[in-house]
């Protein structure tokens, strides 16, 4: 430990002279890294961020310039060793070698011009997106913009110098529950089919900040939810690669009740059949059971529908009526007594197994998930 102090005191009374130590580089602290240059050039690029740039990289097999907010002044434990690489420490004190007397903010960029030098905000224009971590305004160039916690996209957004390094009308911020992205939620009570809205394309709630996701992706039910809540990765269905479906319903938010299936290679609504099933929460939900109505359609009619149904067979409403989970509608006078409340209700069978309808229990939130497999 003492030995290692003592070397940090030898290097750095060496370091002031030169300002540079071979054969190490600062760790952690890079806001950007630049390629095909000579030393003196990089040394001028950290130059040019006089409130911001601190140190550099230099590497000299690669003739890469990492530029650094950090110096091993003040971060000496970060100082380590590899090969090839320069570091340089550069010094802040007095006027700056491209930027004169004149003082840049550390969003700013010092350039030199024909009228003497000038300093010019380095960042990229960044719309609001819906749950992004950054409100929209000027991303400093070498920064990111993620999502807020709770909420995920592939990948972050990267203001560079050229630019954004991804289109950013494609960057959005989607739900996650428990390692799933959430791309469709319902409520019980309202009348609108939960199909029908699942299949409605170019209705992206995701980026609708009318829609309020507090209420809209929780798994509890709320009155303040007043929308079918839907993404727009159900557009690009058939392009999202290997992924698997979830399928949960909840009560008073607790689940009931899941199906997961495979959703490589379906469509947007062929996924929901029995080939595709990878798991459930009832043990007799397999791929080789018989059922009368597998479908996320389901069965319709006026004055009623059921979707999203797993039904085993129909009895009329008796105890051959047997069924794991019915999302329905019916007017009064149609389908089964149970069903005939004018609003949407999301039956489920709460046994492990197929139960009479008539056994059946009422959920109020259902979701639709994907994860990538
Ligand atoms: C960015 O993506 C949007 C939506 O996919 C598209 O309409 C637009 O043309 C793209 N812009 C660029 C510059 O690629
Ligand atoms: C299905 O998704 C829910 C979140 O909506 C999650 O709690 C559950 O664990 C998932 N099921 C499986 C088998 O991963
Ligand atoms: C619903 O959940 C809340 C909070 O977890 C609890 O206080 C309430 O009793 C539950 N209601 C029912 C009907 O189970
Ligand atoms: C999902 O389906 C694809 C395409 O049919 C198949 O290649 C893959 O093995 C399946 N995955 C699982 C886990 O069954």
């Amino acid at each position: 430990m003492l030995l290692k102090s003592y070397l940090f005191a030898l290097l750095f009374s060496l370091a002031r002279s030169s300002s540079e130590i071979y054969g190490k580089y600062l760790s952690g602290f890079t806001f950007a890294s630049l390629d095909k240059m000579g030393k003196q050039m990089c040394v001028r690029e950290c130059q040019s961020y006089p409130g911001r740039c601190k140190s550099v990289n230099y590497n000299r097999v690669h003739l890469s310039c990492d530029l650094n907010t950090e110096s091993a002044t003040d971060k000496p434990e970060a100082i380590l060793d590899r090969e090839g690489s320069t570091y340089i420490e550069i010094l802040t004190s007095g006027n700056s070698p491209i930027c004169g007397n004149i003082q840049c903010s550390n969003k700013e960029k010092c350039v030199v011009t024909k009228s003497g030098s000038s300093c010019i905000l380095q960042g990229c224009n960044m719309p609001r997106v819906k749950n992004a971590e950054f409100d929209g305004g000027l991303l400093m160039s070498w920064e990111s913009m993620q999502c807020k916690t709770g909420y995920r996209y592939k990948t972050s957004l990267t203001c560079t110098e050229r630019g954004l390094d991804k289109n950013a009308t494609e960057f959005k911020c989607y739900k996650e529950v428990d390692g799933w992205t959430l791309i469709y939620r319902g409520q019980s009570g309202g009348t609108d089919s939960d199909y029908l809205s699942f299949i409605s394309n170019g209705k992206s709630d995701e980026t609708n900040k009318n829609v309020n996701d507090e209420y809209c992706t929780s798994i509890t039910k709320s009155p303040l939810c007043t929308t079918n809540y839907r993404t727009s990765l159900i557009d690009r269905w058939q392009s999202l690669g290997n992924f698997k479906v979830n399928v949960s319903l909840y009560k008073n938010g607790t689940k009931v009740a899941e199906v997961v299936f495979n959703g490589t290679g379906t469509s947007q609504v062929s996924w929901f059949s029995p080939s595709k099933i990878l798991s459930s929460s009832w043990s007799d939900v397999l791929s080789h059971q018989t059922y009368k109505y597998f479908s996320l359609e389901g069965h319709v009619n006026t004055g009623f529908w059921r979707n999203f149904q797993i039904w085993k067979n129909y009895g009329g409403c008796g105890a051959t009526d047997l069924f794991w989970m019915s999302l329905s509608y019916a007017e009064p006078g149609k389908l089964c007594t149970q069903e005939q409340t004018s609003t949407k209700q999301y039956f489920y069978c709460p046994a492990t197994t197929h139960c009479i309808f008539d056994q059946g229990e009422v959920a109020d939130v259902m979701t639709v998930s994907i994860k990538m497999t």
